[in-house]
């Protein structure tokens, strides 16, 4: 693989032996520039801050745009996932019917439509899968010409399957397809289409921060999603304090705002996506996986058993989960951190999560210390 520009690279700064990015990305240097200045402007505004900054929010809605592949009046800012699935869920309130989402899918995507459900949403079926792989196949017995909306992730949290959008959309092309993001977007390649809502906060593999997230939703969500939770900023001329509310709901996905937008994260994600333009998404993608796969080998050698549901490389993306045999994974995770290598444990495994600037050696490093475990 031909390495990453170093222009992109330079921007990063964390240890060679974080491998959480599941968890929380550390920013690049271009993102914390762009809190600064907008901490600048809210400390000391040159006139009304939100118009201090509104050409730049602007930029950024048009840069989350460029990133899902989708027009800038589809997308919104957001200021975590769960706020983006709360306005779907809330959405389809008097839609009746159901709703299918995986059983093991992170809470995030589970809350909001239990919440939705308890004041008469549509339904929730949560569909167990004990292969943790999820496709067209495992959900249709669970689908029918009630579902609403099909929700999953993207990428799953704790095994790192990828699923095929495509094949759901194909096997299920009535409901809304509500694809939560957040463990791939900005690591591995994906957009709007095919599904009918994607949204992902920006702290993990975007790297933009806490606080930020992108929502862009196509036309079928738009004509579907009732505006219950659009608050006032989600009107058109939401600056007209002389016609009293209700003003018309925007048309575009500038509705989805419960009040006003997330200024600070839209800025983030703005700087987050130029820095991920420096090197490209796919070549993004390509050292993920490049250095998943490498990690995979390295605890494999050790004997270590990985949790690996994919069978295809299209299915994988940049989560590894692995045990060592005869070891509790809390006191793995324990060792591997005195070794320097920042892991996590999920659902009784241990968790790594490389991204594009973690070093292919350190591989090795997780090989050589979990070796010693295996030794010890
Ligand atoms: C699949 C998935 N969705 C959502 C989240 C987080 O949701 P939020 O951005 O609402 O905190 C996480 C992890 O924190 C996750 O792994």
């Amino acid at each position: 693989m031909s390495p990453l520009p170093a222009v992109y690279l330079e921007q990063f700064e964390e240890s060679p032996g974080y491998l959480e990015f599941a968890s929380t990305g550390p920013v690049s240097h271009r993102v914390r520039e762009a809190m600064a200045s907008v901490l600048d402007v809210v400390a000391a505004p040159p006139g009304n801050a939100s118009q201090a900054i509104a050409a730049r929010h602007q930029a950024a809605t048009a840069a989350m745009a460029r990133l899902v592949g989708a027009a800038p009046d589809r997308v919104t800012t957001i200021p975590s996932t769960s706020a983006g699935i709360f306005q779907v869920a809330f959405g389809l309130l008097r839609a009746g019917g159901n709703v299918v989402v995986p059983a093991h899918e992170f809470p995030a995507n589970i809350y909001p439509w239990l919440r939705a459900e308890a004041v008469g949403g549509p339904a929730v079926r949560l569909v167990a899968c004990p292969d943790f792989r999820v496709n067209a196949e495992r959900l249709a017995p669970a689908v029918d010409g009630e579902t609403r909306a099909v929700a999953v992730s993207l990428v799953d949290f704790v095994t790192g399957f990828r699923v095929d959008l495509e094949g759901l959309r194909r096997a299920f092309p009535e409901p809304l397809l509500v694809v939560d993001a957040i463990q791939g977007l900005g690591a591995v390649a994906a957009g709007l289409e095919p599904a009918d809502v994607l949204l992902a906060g920006g702290q993990k593999w975007l790297r933009a921060g806490w606080g930020s997230g992108v929502m862009a939703a196509g036309e079928r969500a738009l004509d579907r999603l009732e505006a219950t939770l659009t608050g006032w900023c989600g009107v058109e001329h939401y600056l007209d304090f002389e016609t009293p509310p209700p003003h018309e709901v925007r048309e575009n996905a500038g509705r989805f705002q419960e009040g006003s937008p997330p200024y600070l994260g839209a800025l983030q994600m703005g700087a987050a996506v130029e820095v991920i333009e420096m090197a490209g998404v796919a070549g993004i993608e390509g050292a993920v996986l490049e250095r998943a796969a490498a990690m995979e080998e390295a605890v494999r050698r050790v004997g270590a058993e990985v949790l690996a549901p994919w069978r295809r490389p299209g299915e994988r993306a940049g989560i590894v989960c692995f045990r060592l045999p005869g070891e509790d994974p809390a006191a793995t995770a324990g060792r591997l951190a005195a070794a320097g290598l920042v892991v996590s444990r999920r659902s009784g495994w241990v968790r790594v999560s490389p991204h594009a600037s973690t070093p292919l050696e350190t591989a090795a490093r997780l090989e050589e210390a979990c070796g010693q475990l295996a030794r010890d």
